[in-house]
Parts: C-alpha cells; sequence; structure tokens
C-alpha cells in the first residue's frame, strides 16, 4: 500500500511524509524531487525553459515509474491532481489518497517562512485563485480529508494513522 499525501503548496506534504516514513518504516519519496531527479534541473529551471506543461509531462512519467513500487510514502506536488492518471498510477498497487486541506491564509504565512522557489507562488492573486479552483479536486481525489490549520506535524500524522486503522 501506499500512502499519497495531495493538498496545495505549503501544505505541509513534505513534513507530514518524513514523520509518517518514520512510523510505517516506509520509504519517503516526493514527486517534485524525482521530477527534478529526471529532468536534471530544478523546478523553477523546468518552468522557465520548457513551462508548465513540460512539468506535468515529467510528473506523469515520475507517477508511472512509481506504479510498479509499494509500502512507499509519497508527497506529491500540489499540483499531481490536474492530471488524474498520476494519482491512478500512485495507487495502483493499493494505496489511499490523503488530502491536507489547509487554509489559503495559512498557506500564505507557511510559504513565507520558507524560501524555496515555487513559479506558481509569485503572485498571491493567481495563487489564490489556482487555490479555489483546485479545492474541490482535492477534495474530489482523496479518500481521507485531515485538516492541518494550527496542528503540529504529530497530530496531523496521528489522525492519518488513525483513519488508515480504521479502516482495516
Ligand atoms: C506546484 C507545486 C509544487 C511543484 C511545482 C508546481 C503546483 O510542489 O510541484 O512548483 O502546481 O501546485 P509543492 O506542492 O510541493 O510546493
Amino acid at each position: 500500500m501506499n500512502i499519497v499525501l495531495i493538498g496545495f503548496m505549503g501544505s505541509g506534504k513534505t513534513t507530514v511524509a518524513k514523520r509518517l516514513g518514520e512510523k510505517f518504516g516506509f520509504q519517503v519519496l516526493d514527486t517534485d524531487d524525482l521530477v527534478e531527479k529526471k529532468a536534471k534541473m530544478s523546478t523553477s529551471e523546468i518552468f522557465d525553459r520548457f513551462g508548465e506543461h513540460r512539468y506535468r509531462e515529467l510528473e506523469v512519467e515520475v507517477a508511472k515509474d512509481l506504479s510498479k513500487v509499494s509500502n512507499r510514502i509519497i508527497a506529491t506536488g500540489g499540483g499531481v491532481i490536474l492530471n488524474k492518471i498520476i494519482l491512478d498510477y500512485l495507487v495502483c498497487r493499493g494505496g489511499k489518497i490523503v488530502f491536507l486541506e489547509t487554509t489559503f491564509e495559512e498557506i500564505v504565512k507557511r510559504i513565507k517562512n520558507h524560501s524555496r522557489n515555487r513559479p506558481l507562488f509569485k503572485d498571491l492573486n493567481i495563487a489564490a485563485e489556482l487555490f479555489k479552483f483546485r479545492q474541490p479536486i482535492y477534495r474530489k481525489y482523496s479518500d481521507f480529508i485531515i485538516t492541518t490549520d494550527l496542528k503540529d506535524t504529530d497530530s496531523v500524522v496521528t489522525e492519518i494513522l488513525e483513519k488508515i486503522n480504521n479502516e482495516n
């Protein structure tokens, strides 16, 4: 089984994935890292040189590679929900999709505190539009929704574990 974390930029997918990996003893993967590795360049460079379209193609390729593995915790890029096939690949050997739901206000605070370069979070108004557009899609594709505002990583991880244990 894979546990796949989805959610907007800054929702805490990478941090939560690391902690979940420790709890489950599963290897942790991050689609953003795997895209950069495949392209041999940074996310910003891919966007600048080849456009978002190329980034999305690489995400699909990475997900296809991951369709062969299981027992992984997978943190995804915020835009993977734009190509449903990515999620299909990630859970095709069994898995759960967990949406880390965070308000836009909280995301803005968190992103300010992170220097990581995010090509789609340069303009606050555009980011807010993206956020609004994507919320229903994250909800639609998730097995579980965990709200993360005002919660520390351990609380979020505990909630995910509870949800998964309740299913089994
Ligand atoms: C993106 C989110 C980023 C990264 C890329 C595009 C998006 O990942 O995949 O910059 O479209 O929301 P994080 O959600 O890990 O920041």
